[in-house]
């Protein structure tokens, strides 16, 4: 992340005015994907990737936002009638009203931001966006008052609000909760979380990223979270203590199976044997285990893919691949549909993994994927 770049182009567009800069990141996940929805554990860390804004209050009631990423200037007002068009202005209008909704008395700012997380990687670039703004007016306009978690909260009600994406909350929980050198493993009912140290000794992470863009709101997102909600009211008939997939059983899934649809037991299935994935690669961590902990991947991917159905043809086959090379986990990361795999790699094998991803993905595909070695950073703060 690159704060001069910032810095000089905000200079520029603002008649040489100095602000106030803020950074939040992106994320990665080692385990617990789609179930944060669900009331289940997530497992996420924080990247050294994410948005750098600067910010000004301009005594005004509009804000003037630049986009330095997409060249791209757009004003708007701060009451419900003045949504901008522009996606990306969306994120930061919705993070405006959820916290005057919250009580905070925004008033106009002018601000230009830019951001090294890649686009629809599955790796939260709009989480990063939210919270870098949800905590800059949280201290610019609002004294700090407004605690961690609901800045969190923030950002999720953006996404369900503004930008159309039934999101659970662990992508901005991840992004304001950031710490470097750590993972975060997060109940996601009752919102108790845990910081586990994450030096993996003989091993790395790396992302493979497919660039096949994923787009949630346009994809079946909302869809997958609407069949768990219906298999839930379902086994609630029997169960009424059930509030989540996270507190049901196989056999009570299995009790309700003809009257559910295929898919959404399909679906029900995944999670209820995700949440526990999550809570076995904890202890697998905690005794150094990392060879469990990889094949927990490999039986997410499979999951993802085949009951989920959330992977495409490009992700399996780098799922494939790193099983091929002898990679010691591999999976799907984030909402899917495409994006990253997160694989966890032997440090020995790191280069033949990388060269041979490459060489058969381009061969098959016609390109290139990308590759990001894993830094796992610090959550939202302010720089300056
Ligand atoms: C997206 C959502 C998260 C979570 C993941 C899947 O990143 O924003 O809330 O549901 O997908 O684990």
């Amino acid at each position: 992340m690159d704060i001069e770049h910032v810095r000089s182009r905000f200079k520029k567009h603002f008649d040489g005015a100095e602000g106030y800069v803020f950074a939040s990141p992106g994320r990665i996940n080692l385990i617990g994907e789609h179930t944060d929805y669900n009331g289940g554990f997530v497992f996420p860390g924080a990247v050294d990737k994410g948005i750098i804004a600067e910010i000004r209050p301009n005594g005004t009631d509009k804000v003037k936002a630049y986009s330095i990423d997409l060249k791209d200037y757009v004003e708007f007002g701060l009451n419900e009638e003045d949504a901008p068009k522009a996606s990306w202005a969306r994120y930061i209008f919705g993070v405006c009203r959820e916290m005057i909704k919250r009580g905070v008395e925004v008033k106009g700012f002018d601000t230009a931001f830019a951001g090294d997380v890649p686009l629809g990687a599955g790796m939260s670039s709009s989480a990063a966006l939210e919270s870098t703004y949800a905590f800059a007016l949280n201290e610019l306009f609002g004294e700090g008052k407004i605690d961690k978690f609901e800045l969190a909260k923030v950002g999720q009600a953006t996404e369900h609000n503004y930008c159309g994406v039934n999101c659970g909350i662990m992508d901005q929980f991840a992004s304001v909760f950031g710490k470097k050198g750590h993972l975060m493993r997060l109940d996601c009912r009752s919102l108790e979380y845990q910081y586990f140290k994450f030096e993996p000794v003989g091993y790395r992470l790396v992302l493979v990223d497919s660039v096949v863009k994923h787009e949630l709101a346009s994809s079946a997102y909302n869809k997958r979270r609407q069949s768990c909600e219906n298999v839930v009211a379902e086994i609630k008939k029997n169960h009424p203590e059930v509030e989540f997939l996270r507190d049901c059983t196989m056999d009570m899934l299995n009790e309700v199976k003809a009257n559910v649809s295929e898919e959404d037991f399909m679906r029900a299935e995944y999670v209820i044997e995700e949440v526990q994935r999550v809570l076995d690669v904890c202890d697998a961590l905690e005794k150094g285990d990392y060879e469990t902990v990889g094949q927990k991947m490999y039986e997410t991917h499979q999951g993802m893919s085949k009951l989920y159905e959330v992977s495409c043809d490009e992700l399996d086959f780098l799922n494939d691949t790193a099983f091929d090379c002898g990679v010691t986990g591999s999976r799907v990361m984030g909402g899917g549909f495409g994006g990253c795999t997160i694989n966890l790699v032997k440090n020995e094998l790191y280069d033949t993994f990388v060269t041979t991803v490459k060489e058969r993905f381009a061969k098959k595909f016609g390109r290139s994927p990308k590759i990001y070695d894993v830094v796992i950073g610090d959550g939202s703060r302010r720089l300056v």
